[in-house]
């Protein structure tokens, strides 16, 4: 029998500062500070650092390239399951991004042992494990360290075929650009927070920022498409920003093919934006041309750091009716809501609207 009053502990968000992929250090301080140190290069090295892709390729041997990325960040819900299994669907995208098969997976834990029961971290290595099982990877180990505010993800080693890889440099003028995922996860875990939405408002993202992008990455494959990169902490503009910039052309976003889920327009209009919007916006204003008609909540959105986002695809016209059924087929969002254009290497354009009805 207990004596005394019971210690309740406190909640996976309570112990977070910031949320999800909204935690990641601003893109205009990282680039500034890892534009000083020179990247390698090797002969061997088929997508290094320089290009901000969302994973290295390394050629291995004929036909085999080795893929690593890593990924972690702190709750993004008080589930811990649900925690685990969407910071490892957000560490495995980085892999199907670049067009391949994720292979092993090492765990990065940070959990206050002394505030929270071992059983919490128990089920965020559950959730994460489950969904390494099921995009057919493995769990070979990890590291685990105290720290007060928890944090979890996963290093991902993956393979592709080297012809084959997928990076944001190969977008070219006229491609369209399709997004597989609603849009607004940032939107609505901040309002989530401040009790501004309710669980059920949250549930559509939960379930997606949860799904893996592997059936997307097939049907990419399946369709040709050689250009992507996934959205996540810097916004689908500025996920945008690094692919226009690394395939050397300019882009426009129009605002009424925005995918975003229920509620997210109005919270965003009524200011429930987190702190990683903000930071996006700053960064990626002085590139980016907003046509005067456009609704300030939706341009919001767009900076708004998404959490285990969707693959944002650049694909040729003639390709795109290929694409979109290869996505359909899968039950993939196949959201046409840009394209890239003839211009300055990065400069974009949000329009109000599509300039032509969707095909
Ligand atoms: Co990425
Ligand atoms: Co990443």
């Amino acid at each position: 029998m207990h004596a005394g009053p019971l210690t309740i502990p406190p909640t996976l968000t309570s112990l977070a500062s910031q949320c999800g992929c909204g935690a990641k250090i601003g893109a205009a301080d990282l680039f500034a500070l890892l534009g000083t140190d020179r990247p390698d290069r090797h002969p061997d090295l088929l997508v290094g650092a320089e290009h901000h892709d969302d994973a290295a390729v390394l050629h291995l041997h004929q036909g085999t390239g080795l893929i690593q990325t890593v990924d972690f960040f702190p709750p993004v819900v008080d589930d811990p399951y649900l925690f685990g299994a969407i910071a490892a669907c957000n560490a495995l995208s980085d892999v199907y991004a670049m067009g391949g098969q994720p292979l092993c997976c090492m765990a990065i834990v940070c959990f206050p042992t002394d505030r929270l029961p071992l059983e919490v971290l128990g089920e965020i290595l559950r959730g994460g494990h489950d969904k390494i099982r099921e995009a057919g990877a493995l769990l070979v180990g990890g590291h685990s360290i105290h720290d007060e505010r928890p944090k979890y993800g996963l290093a991902v080693s993956g393979t592709v075929d080297p012809a084959k890889i997928v990076t944001n440099r190969g977008g070219r003028p006229g491609d369209r650009l399709v997004l597989t995922k609603p849009l607004g996860t940032g939107v609505l875990i901040t309002a989530k927070r401040k009790e501004a939405c309710s669980e059920e408002d949250l549930s559509p993202a939960l379930e997606s920022m949860s799904t893996l992008n592997a059936a997307a990455a097939v049907a990419m494959r399946e369709a040709g498409v050689l250009a992507a990169t996934d959205v996540t902490g810097f916004g689908l503009l500025g996920h945008l920003y690094n692919l226009a910039s690394a395939s050397e052309v300019a882009a426009e976003v129009w605002l009424d093919r925005l995918p975003l889920f229920p509620k997210v327009q109005a919270l965003a209009s009524e200011g429930h934006l987190p702190g990683g919007a903000g930071r996006n916006r700053r960064w990626l204003t002085p590139y980016t041309e907003f046509d005067p008609a456009c609704d300030p909540a939706l341009t919001g959105v767009l900076f708004d750091p998404q959490t285990s986002g969707g693959l944002l695809l650049s694909v040729p016209p003639e390709q795109l009716a290929a694409l979109k059924r290869e996505l359909a087929g899968r039950q993939v969002l196949a959201a046409e809501l840009g394209r890239l254009t003839a211009g300055r290497a990065g400069e974009l354009r949000v329009r109000p609207e599509a300039p032509f009805p969707e095909e």
